[in-house]
């Protein structure tokens, strides 16, 4: 779907999601969101915060897991996932904190095989994810999935590749300050959910996105995988489609 900016095409996801709140709401079931980080779902959240204060929209039965956090960090670090997730969207609204879950970038190096095994147990006690928002990286990534992902990876540790450590270094010091590694849900993990909305604003996302959508399906494009998923929206602006 082609809108004329992120603002229009923020509105439409954030009224997808606030549908798939409400019909979960009315059947008193809980609605599991998985959720990404980065400059893209800015304006998502930020229509989502509208939503619950002007149109009372109530986040109290979501269920959020975040895709990737960078490791090793501290919660509090400015360019945490965590602190970024309160500032924009979890201390903003009703959702109950204790249902806000995002990988540990404190886990000591010799629990992380476990931190991830029971974070992807977490999902999955859940009942799953009902509908997994994405950015994408300029080099196809999603969530920290880098090129050569597969499509059976699950939760884990992953080495961030430098493009993606210099595109995300404007949030730190210098480059050298970027952590070398990440923790993210895998591709297997992301492809479980059963609804996917990926979103991509502006001119450097043309080239990535002609190729997840029009180009093979391969490792190479981790986004491209999503081709073998049967419910995923690409929700794009003109810059970013002006390659399709
Ligand atoms: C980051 C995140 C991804 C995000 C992507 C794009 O590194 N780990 O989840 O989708 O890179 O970032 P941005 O939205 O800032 O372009």
């Amino acid at each position: 779907k082609i809108f004329t900016n992120a603002k229009q095409g923020s509105a439409y996801a954030a009224q997808q999601i606030a549908e798939l709140i409400r019909e979960k709401q009315a059947k008193n079931e809980p609605c599991v969101l998985g959720l990404a980080t980065g400059s893209t779902p800015k304006s998502l959240y930020a229509e989502l915060v509208r939503l619950h204060k002007e149109e009372g929209l109530s986040f109290k039965n979501v269920v959020a897991f975040n895709l990737d956090e960078y490791y090793p960090i501290e919660r509090d670090a400015i360019q945490s996932y965590h602190r970024f997730m309160k500032q924009q969207l979890f201390d903003k609204v009703d959702i109950d904190q204790n249902n806000c879950h995002i990988p540990d970038g404190t886990t000591a190096k010799e629990e992380i095989k476990q931190h991830c095994a029971a974070y992807e147990q977490k999902i999955a006690d859940a009942g799953g994810i009902d509908l997994q928002i994405l950015g994408i990286g300029v080099n196809g990534h999603i969530g920290f999935n880098e090129p050569g992902s597969s499509i059976f990876t699950k939760t884990r540790l992953t080495t961030l590749t430098n493009s993606t450590r210099l595109a995300n270094s404007y949030e730190f010091a210098n480059i050298s300050a970027v952590p070398r590694l990440a923790i993210t849900m895998g591709i297997g993990t992301i492809i479980k959910a059963k609804k996917i909305i990926l979103l991509a604003w502006g001119s450097t996302k043309a080239p990535v996105i002609r190729e997840a959508v029009e180009g093979d399906d391969t490792e190479h494009v981790p986004a491209s995988l999503l081709q073998n998923h049967d419910d995923v929206t690409f929700v794009v602006d003109e810059a970013a489609a002006a390659e399709l």
